[in-house]
């Protein structure tokens, strides 16, 4: 049984970095005829109401999207990633925020083939449903981590992975490194964006360490890792605290115009959505 149910989190800055990156790399990836393949591992519902009782309970998409949807002053990567979501908002006010497969299935082309795993029974209902018509695309209620073996290498070669887990269960930690380095094993060239949470727990802090450290000896095209820190850490005795500070995403074999995208955006992430004068962002990548 799963708890988690990214309704309640739906547009906030986790989800605001996290598209931000995933656009990028599928614009890059859509630039060349040759069609590719996303597997989404932890797929989620695909959209979500900002309006319902889920998202307005937390609220958090009004410290994520909200701060920036409005604006028209934005560095072009941003404005792009906003105008998706504005397509989903066709009365100009945000009403809905569109998950991970909802954005591929506006970037993929029509060849491209789109692999999306959800363990939730509802949300992968919601999922399946949403993406019923779509061309070349496979929405499976599996293990997403499992996928890797069954999607990788791919029959088009060219192939992006997302892995997204919630990490409310500590074993999603080795889960996705494990997964990093059997994708990389089975595809070097596999563009793989891992998302995590930025928290006072030893998992969270030495995470983008260890993947770097699988990237190195495998990703053909080196690695890149941003961070965006929103939130101050909570100041108690055991230096320990239980909200997210911020999150990262660390992409192996990145597109090589992420960097310099990134860079013009994240200034403007830190000002909109920080919560305290010490938000800040890292932004580091290694060639191979
Ligand atoms: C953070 S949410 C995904 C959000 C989505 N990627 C997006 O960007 O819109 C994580 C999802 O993973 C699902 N999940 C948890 N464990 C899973 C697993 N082992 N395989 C596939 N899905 C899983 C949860 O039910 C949840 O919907």
């Amino acid at each position: 049984m799963l708890a988690y149910r990214h309704a309640f989190h739906a547009g906030n800055h986790a989800d605001v970095l996290k598209h931000l990156v995933l656009t990028r790399v599928l614009r890059y990836m859509a630039e060349k005829d040759k069609p590719f393949t996303l597997i989404d591992t932890h797929a989620g519902a695909g959209g979500y109401s900002v309006e319902g009782r889920y998202a307005q309970k937390k609220g958090e998409y009004g410290e994520g999207i909200a701060r920036l949807y409005d604006r028209k002053d934005l560095p072009a990567p941003l404005a792009d990633y906003i105008d998706l979501v504005r397509a989903f908002n066709p009365d100009g006010q945000l009403r809905q925020y569109p998950g991970s497969p909802a954005i591929a299935n506006l970037l993929l082309r029509e060849t491209d083939r789109l692999r999306a795993y959800e363990l939730h029974s509802t949300d992968h209902r919601i999922l399946a449903s949403y993406l019923d018509t779509r061309a070349q695309t496979q929405v499976r209620d599996t293990d997403g981590f499992a996928a890797i073996k069954a999607e990788l290498p791919s029959p088009t070669r060219r192939a992006a992975l997302l892995m997204d887990p919630s990490y409310e269960i500590k074993s999603d930690y080795g889960k996705v490194l494990a997964a990093l380095r059997e994708a990389l094993e089975r595809a070097p060239d596999t563009v793989v964006m891992v998302w995590y949470p930025q928290l006072q727990l030893l998992e969270s802090t030495q995470l983008a360490a260890r993947l770097k450290g699988s990237a190195d000896a495998a990703a053909k095209k080196g690695w890149l890792h941003v961070r965006l820190t929103v939130a101050a850490p909570a100041d108690r005795p055991d230096g320990k605290g239980l909200g997210m500070l911020g999150s990262g995403m660390f992409i192996a074999n990145p597109p090589f115009t992420l960097h310099d995208e990134l860079a013009e955006c994240l200034p403007l992430l830190v000002e909109k959505l920080g919560q305290y004068d010490g938000a800040n962002y890292v932004l580091e990548q290694k060639a191979a």
